[in-house]
């Protein structure tokens, strides 16, 4: 064979491998409204940096005639590209191929990824789409995704980890988006489920379809696995790409500061006047955030889940940060399992890859009631303040109204090692609200009141004494646990100054082999 021979077998084998499971399948693939590997890696990266790997691996099966039936590719394509520049692994299954079934060798290809990944020290996206473990290759394919497993997990808080579900994703191979940093789903083409509606009739009788059983909206709203919901899979490849331009490359790279036209001594006057008369009336705390942040961009995480809590990424004059707010508006922002689930995981993802924490507070507390003790709302809850705690990287904190009981102390306290810690003049740092305390504390002489409008009146005095003693921010800037009281509307600037003057912070925590966070 001479060499225009050679070389015209190896574009043949190249356009076979591209044309994945075939025209059919292929058209089957868009006909569910989705689209092909390729198609969708295309998407992700910038034009024309994708370097594919293992486009001729095969797979090694000899049961159920599989011989017969090869595929350059074997289901997965796998390689690096660009985004904005910065070097991303990938890999994407081809749902036209064994119904991206994973094998052997596609999970071979997949670990080489992760692990050059790991070596170069870059971030790995997976695009799951797969009818999980390949049948005829039985314990082979559970090796496979084991093998997967321990890579995300030493991968954890070394590499960001990003996974897209745009398809199928059933049983075990549920666990490989599970232990990444961050999920995506897509609306009404994507499902997660440890099993599926036809086992769990079988197992328990309960009659469940696909989509409430592990659809996109379920686990987006109500589980909490997924981290977005994207109305499609363009919009979800798009999202990936804001995504990690939150994000440094690695654990030992800071995230990437880009210029920034907003002013970052732009006064917002309108904070001034948000914190509404009334302590029990809520206001949206995504107008605070939008006020304050760059350009009114704000990329919330879990925005459908545990509402009383906001977390996502912004950046101020150009550095990205991780946002915590508590949301007034949703459940008056009271911690409870979810938002302190939510929360502490934020926490600890922006901690591991050098992300400073910006907390905006507004907490009456954690809440009270059988459910919430019978779910372990102690343990959940400790989850959030030992997230706060462990956390190294800088943390500002600006209190805007309430900030009661241990939920004070858990949302990034000057204790919990809070670097700069900011109050609003309407800020109440107090063990408890009025109406608790005067509960308590005039408990006798309430009991000695027989007359309802005296005992009214004497309510009413006694919290206004309560009120003007404890809920406001100078008993706590008296003893130094609030640094300064701020000016809402200049609240932009102080933080901008707080990040540019902690941008050097050095902080160790004791050696160990790891935390035992409670779990
Ligand atoms: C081999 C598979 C496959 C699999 C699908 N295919 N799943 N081949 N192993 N697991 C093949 C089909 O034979 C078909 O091949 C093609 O992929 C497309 O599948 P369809 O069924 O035609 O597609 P669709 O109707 O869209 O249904 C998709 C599906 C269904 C819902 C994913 O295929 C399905 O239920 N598959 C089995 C799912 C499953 O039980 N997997 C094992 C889970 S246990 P042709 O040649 O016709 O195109 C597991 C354990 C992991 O994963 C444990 C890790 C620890």
């Amino acid at each position: 064979m001479n060499n225009p021979e050679k070389i015209q077998k190896l574009i043949t084998l190249r356009e076979q491998a591209k044309a994945g499971g075939g025209e059919k399948r292929v058209a089957a693939q868009h006909e569910k409204g989705k689209l092909t590997a390729r198609e969708r890696i295309h998407i992700l990266l910038d034009e024309g940096s994708f370097e594919e790997y293992d486009m001729f691996v095969q797979h090694r099966s000899h049961d159920f005639g599989l011989e017969k039936q090869t595929y350059l590719s074997d289901g997965v394509v796998t390689g690096h590209g660009t985004i904005d520049g910065r070097v991303i692994y990938v890999y994407a299954q081809d749902f036209t191929i064994f119904g991206g079934s994973l094998s052997e060798t596609h999970a071979q290809k997949i670990c080489k990824i992760m692990d050059q990944a790991m070596k170069v020290g870059a971030p790995v996206i997976g695009i799951n789409d797969s009818g999980g473990a390949r049948i005829q290759e039985g314990v082979k394919s559970l090796a496979g995704y084991a093998e997967i497993f321990e890579r995300n997990i030493l991968a954890s808080g070394v590499i960001p980890q990003i996974s897209a579900i745009f398809g199928p994703c059933a049983g075990g191979a549920v666990y490989s988006p599970a232990l990444t940093d961050f999920i995506v789903m897509s609306e009404n083409s994507s499902y997660m489920f440890v099993t599926g509606p036809k086992v769990t009739k079988a197992v328990t009788g309960e009659v469940i379809s696909t989509e409430a059983l592990g659809g996109a909206q379920m686990h987006s709203s109500r589980s909490g696995v997924s981290h977005f919901m994207v109305k499609d899979e363009e919009a979800g490849l798009m999202l990936m790409r804001k995504l990690i331009s939150y994000l440094p490359q690695n654990n030992l790279e800071d995230p990437i500061q880009t210029e920034c036209s907003d002013p970052i001594d732009r006064l917002e006057d309108d904070l001034n006047e948000i914190i509404p008369e009334n302590p029990n009336e809520p206001y949206d705390m995504l107008d605070v955030i939008l006020a304050v942040v760059d350009r009114q961009d704000f990329l919330e995480v879990h925005s459908q889940y545990a509402r009383n809590i906001m977390v996502g990424f912004a950046k101020f004059n150009g550095m990205p940060v991780g946002v915590v707010a508590n949301q007034p508006n949703h459940m008056a922002g009271v911690l409870d399992i979810e938002a302190s689930r939510k929360a502490a995981r934020f926490v600890r993802f922006c901690d591991c890859f050098n992300i400073p924490i910006v907390t905006f507070v507004d907490v009456p507390g954690f809440l009270p009631g059988s459910a919430q003790e019978f779910g372990g709302i102690i343990i959940h809850g400790a989850k959030l303040m030992f997230a706060y705690g462990e956390a190294t990287v800088p943390k500002i904190t600006i209190t805007l109204r309430k900030s009661y009981g241990g939920a004070h102390d858990v949302m990034s306290s000057k204790q919990l090692r809070g670097d700069l810690n900011y109050a609003w003049p309407s800020a109440e740092i107090a063990v408890m609200g009025a109406k608790g305390a005067v509960e308590i504390l005039e408990g006798r002489a309430l009991k000695e009141i027989e007359d309802d409008d005296e005992r009214a009146a004497y309510i009413e005095k006694k919290s206004n004494e309560y009120n003007e003693k404890f809920a406001n921010p100078y008993e706590a800037a008296r003893y130094g646990y609030i640094d300064d009281v701020i000016e809402p509307r200049n609240t932009r600037f102080r933080i901008i100054r707080g990040l540019q003057t902690l941008a050097t912070k050095k902080e160790m925590n004791p050696p160990k082999k790891h935390a035992n966070i409670p779990l």
